[in-house]
């Protein structure tokens, strides 16, 4: 049996092919007097290949009824296209039909509502616009794990079901087999447990013995804010860096950043056009503009000053000590600078237990990369890698040392300096992407009340 070729393989193709077979789904069907074109579609890349259907062939009559989105096999000669706006046509000489589809398939030709398409999440991978999202996702991954090979770190997988609360805060799934009223020492594990919030702490055990590492899954958030940028379920990338103090970690989170979106600028040419046209236009610039100077860093006491000299009315307070919100942060990137921001250095009552305690004893070594239109893109610090200080600070969080018992180990065994940091990987995408909602650049979205599919 032949094997199949994709689309993107024959578009590309630099000379005519005598036997081809293709396999995909309709887009669209025109009928001429004594054969029909076909649009198909095989999801490797946007580019449809236009099918030439003569009416001699078996079993016309089904073929020029075929409807948008049934699948089918072709095979056939690849030939210089006699038509416009492509340069290959598929002259035909069998086609199957292998899934038809009636008329009720609710992608037929014509734009949908991205709010519509969430409701169908099931079949929107198979539009333009969804296709290139998923396969950009797909892109961005490869570029991440390409970016770390090529500088020697190790890929860890760090466990999904946990004891503790890296962050602190308390937005946690729980992860039970008991029905309600047992106590925890009945259920699966003998006690509490619930869906990571990060994979760092068990990140940092792995830099302290192998360098350093990267963990790259799934993250979970029970927050209950329903806005743009947040999901229940998403994917974090977390380096983490021994002997590594908060400039080295800076320095890194730029680098993957720009590394990444170079890596797509460079591949996926055609789906980031079709953004650029259709969903974000100014997007390729303002990637571009991302790539033109390096990230301004700015210690967290100097984004107050700025903020509070601004003459904006915030909605939120502005004040040494509290957090930024997005409306501040958003003033940084896209009014002061107009490119991204490096925060760091904040307050040590805001951020969480792991951050290393600066001299002043009032800040912590955090850094936050802060995006146009997109906001917080990284948190990361430098590690409190000092057992006693550590100690303090947990005591002060309400953490107890008996769950952590191993975390402060490797403070006592050879402890390091070290460094590492979370990218929000759907926030990179919607950067890549200039989708403003992180529920389309999911497979299937977690967020409040919604969990269909
Ligand atoms: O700043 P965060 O909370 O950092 C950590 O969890 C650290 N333990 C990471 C580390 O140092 N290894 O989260 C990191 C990033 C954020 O900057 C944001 O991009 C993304 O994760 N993020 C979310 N993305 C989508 N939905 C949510 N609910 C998110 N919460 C955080």
């Amino acid at each position: 049996m032949m094997e199949r070729t994709r689309v993107r393989a024959l578009l590309q193709s630099n000379t005519p092919v005598k036997e081809v077979l293709v396999k995909g789904w309709v887009r669209t069907r025109r009928d001429a007097k004594d054969f029909c074109f076909i649009e198909v579609n095989d999801g490797s890349c946007l580019g449809n290949l236009q099918v030439i259907v003569r009416g001699d062939l078996p079993a016309f009559d089904a073929i020029a009824h075929l409807g948008t989105g049934a699948a089918i096999e072709v095979a056939g000669e690849l030939v210089t296209s006699g038509g416009k706006g492509q340069r290959w046509d598929l002259i035909a000489s069998a086609v199957t039909i292998i899934g038809p589809a009636p008329e009720s398939f609710p992608l037929q030709k014509k734009r949908h509502t991205d709010e519509y398409l969430r409701t169908i999440a099931h079949l929107r991978p198979r539009t333009n616009k969804y296709g290139a999202v998923f396969r950009l996702r797909s892109e961005l991954a490869h570029a991440t794990h390409l970016f770390f090979r090529q500088r020697d770190f190790i890929y860890i997988h760090t466990p999904i079901i946990t004891a503790s609360d890296c962050e602190g805060a308390g937005e946690l799934f729980r992860v039970t087999t008991l029905d309600a009223g047992r106590m925890p020492e009945d259920d699966f594990f003998g006690r509490p447990a619930h869906l990571t919030v990060s994979g760092q702490l068990g990140a940092e055990m792995f830099a302290l013995a192998l360098g350093d590492v990267y963990t790259f899954g799934p993250t979970f958030r029970a927050e209950n804010s329903n806005t743009r940028r947040h999901a229940a379920e998403f994917w974090m990338v977390e380096p983490e860096m021994a002997f590594c103090d908060l400039e080295g970690n800076m320095a890194l989170a730029e680098a993957l950043v720009t590394a990444t979106l170079r890596h797509v600028l460079e591949n996926c040419a055609d789906d980031l056009q079709l953004f650029d046209r259709f969903v974000s236009p100014g997007l390729l610039l303002n990637l571009q503009g991302v790539l033109a100077k390096p990230f301004v860093r700015l210690p967290y006491r100097e984004a107050i000053i700025l903020l509070e000299r601004s003459g904006k009315k915030f909605e939120n307070p502005v004040r040494y000590g509290l957090d930024l919100q997005a409306e501040h942060e958003r003033f940084l990137t896209d009014e002061a600078f107009g490119q991204p921001v490096i925060l760091h250095d904040y307050p040590r009552q805001i951020k969480p237990f792991y951050m290393r305690l600066n001299d002043d004893e009032e800040t912590v070594a955090a850094m936050d990369v802060l995006l146009p239109g997109i906001g917080e893109l990284v948190g990361g610090s430098q590690r409190e890698e000092r057992l006693d200080l550590l100690e303090n600070r947990m005591a002060e969080a309400g953490l107890s040392p008996s769950v952590y018992w191993w975390y402060l180990d490797s403070r006592r065994f050879g402890s390091v300096p070290h460094s590492g940091f979370g990218l929000g990987f759907e926030r990179l995408l919607m950067l890549v992407t200039g989708i403003r909602n992180i529920r389309d650049v999911i497979p299937f979205p977690r967020t409040p009340r919604s969990i269909d599919f």
